[in-house]
């Protein structure tokens, strides 16, 4: 849920400047659940934990922490902005509209602009770095701050740096971590999402499921703009919109609880419809970098090598994504920190998650989708969305030992593929070498599948 935003937004407004504030028409038919609306966007839902973070068992204490984590709400990409831009002229075009839900069209001017971090991304990464303050505030000294790094797109440098201020500020600015590596877009970076031109992309599959829920929408608004001559591929672009356009639109003083302000596009569509297309983000993970992808997964192997690295404090061993020059010197690649945050983009995180083996998840259909499953974008990969992989040691037996466990946007995840108990205050916890035996895919570079992308 969206939290308190007073501390941080007291400690951000000093250089933040103030969005204008858009007028919004009402979402009549929409207003019944406003949250679960917003959180049915997939990859565009605004930053929401499904559960509450529960502390690790009290045998244990948090050794180190490791959060990989996605941008916050940015605004769409240039490739995104043409498929928006194609629908909203269309209905620009009618010469009249038969229903009212279409009239605000008459004045307004599409001024988005692109790529770029939006301020509910910089709050929500501010807040991240708060709570990340709060809850491992005992695990930092002045010589042991977070150790930030970030892939070297805008709109992830700028969620790194709120999530740095937001620390900073949650700590009184006593400690203030500092974006230590910036990785150069045209060289090796784990925290990279286009390293592998041969990944196949999940247009197919997509339009396949576009072709099932886009007629009839495709239908009514066409009836309503006579002359819009819309076709499904503009639906896609318009429910897009709907999301873009309100997690643009939402100032820097936004409030804590509060539904964020709907754009007028979003009254087009109905809940169910959301839910459609909510489903085509999880057909476009699943195949782009999730467990449907032929190459996919493996470009989530460098960092889940680095990874392993920081938790068994040895040297990086990885031949995919990772910057051999960069891993080998401890100003870049330090290996005495106790936690580390890097930030990325979603389908990097995406891709970790299934090198990993989270959200095991069987072939999602193109046509008929699970009313219930796991691999749900809106709940595993929000704007903000973040993995945490919590080293612990844990006094049992008489003995002390170290276990993983990794939470997702605060849910602890099952890891039955190291062994983890399903049930009592040890659930979700791996024996420490179990979990490194389980990586195996990611220690031998992805099993030949990283020379398939070239
Ligand atoms: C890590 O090692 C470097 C180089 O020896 C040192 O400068 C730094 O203070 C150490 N950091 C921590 C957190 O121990
Ligand atoms: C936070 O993000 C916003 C929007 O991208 C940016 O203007 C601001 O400079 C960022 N804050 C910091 C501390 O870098
Ligand atoms: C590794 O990073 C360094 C420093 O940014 C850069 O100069 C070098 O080109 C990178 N190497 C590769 C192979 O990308
Ligand atoms: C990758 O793509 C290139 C260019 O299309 C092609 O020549 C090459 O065979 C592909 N490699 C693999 C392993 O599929």
């Amino acid at each position: 849920m969206l939290r308190t935003f007073g501390a941080v937004w007291t400690a951000l407004s000093s250089f933040l400047s103030l969005a204008p504030l858009p007028k919004f028409s009402p979402a009549h038919e929409l207003a019944h659940d406003t949250f679960k609306l917003q959180q049915s966007w997939g990859v565009y839902s605004p930053y929401h934990a499904a559960e509450h973070y529960i502390p690790p068992p009290a045998d244990c204490e948090i050794s180190q922490v490791n959060i990989l984590h996605r941008h916050g709400a940015r605004l769409p990409t240039e490739h995104q902005t043409k498929d928006i831009h194609s629908g909203v002229k269309k209905l620009q075009s009618a010469e009249y509209y038969t229903d009212s839900r279409l009239d605000f069209l008459e004045t307004f001017e599409y001024s988005l602009g692109e790529n770029l971090l939006v301020p509910l991304g910089a709050i929500q990464s501010a807040e991240s770095g708060k709570a990340a303050f709060q809850r491992y505030s005992s695990l930092i000294t002045e010589d042991d701050i977070p150790f930030v790094r970030a892939s070297g797109m805008s709109r992830v440098v700028e969620t790194a740096k709120n999530w740095s201020a937001g620390f900073a500020a949650a700590s009184d600015y006593t400690y203030t971590p500092k974006l230590s590596v910036i990785f150069d877009e045209a060289g090796l970076d784990p925290l990279q999402d286009d390293l592998c031109p041969n990944a196949s992309g999940s247009h197919k599959e997509m339009s396949q499921w576009l072709a099932v829920y886009g007629p009839p929408i495709t239908a009514r608004l066409n009836s309503w703009a006579p002359g819009a001559n819309l076709v499904d591929e503009d639906i896609h672009g318009l429910m897009m919109l709907c999301a873009f356009h309100t997690v643009a639109s939402v100032p820097y003083e936004y409030n804590e609880g509060s539904p964020l302000p709907f754009s007028p596009f979003c009254s087009l569509f109905k809940p169910s419809e959301f839910e459609a297309f909510e489903y085509s983000s999880d057909l476009d993970k699943y195949y782009s970098t999730g467990y449907g992808a032929r190459v996919g997964r493996v470009q989530g192997v460098g960092y889940v090598n680095e990874l392993l690295a920081r938790l068994t404090g040895s040297p990086v061993s990885d031949h995919t994504s990772t910057n051999s020059t960069l891993d080998s010197d401890p100003a870049t690649f330090p290996l005495n920190h106790t936690i580390y945050a890097d930030f990325t983009h979603d389908s990097i995180v995406v891709a970790a998650f299934a090198t990993i083996g989270l959200f095991p998840t069987h072939k999602l259909s193109t046509t008929h989708p699970k009313a219930q499953r796991d691999w749900l974008a809106s709940e595993i990969i929000p704007f903000s969305g973040r993995m945490v992989v919590e080293k612990l040691t844990c006094d049992r037996h008489d003995a002390s030992d170290s276990y993983i466990r990794i939470l997702v946007n605060e849910v602890l995840q099952p890891l039955a593929f190291c062994g983890a108990k399903k049930h009592g205050p040890w659930k979700g916890l791996c024996q420490f070498d179990a979990f490194l035996d389980s990586q195996e895919y990611a220690r031998n570079d992805g099993n030949g599948d990283w020379e398939e992308c070239f």
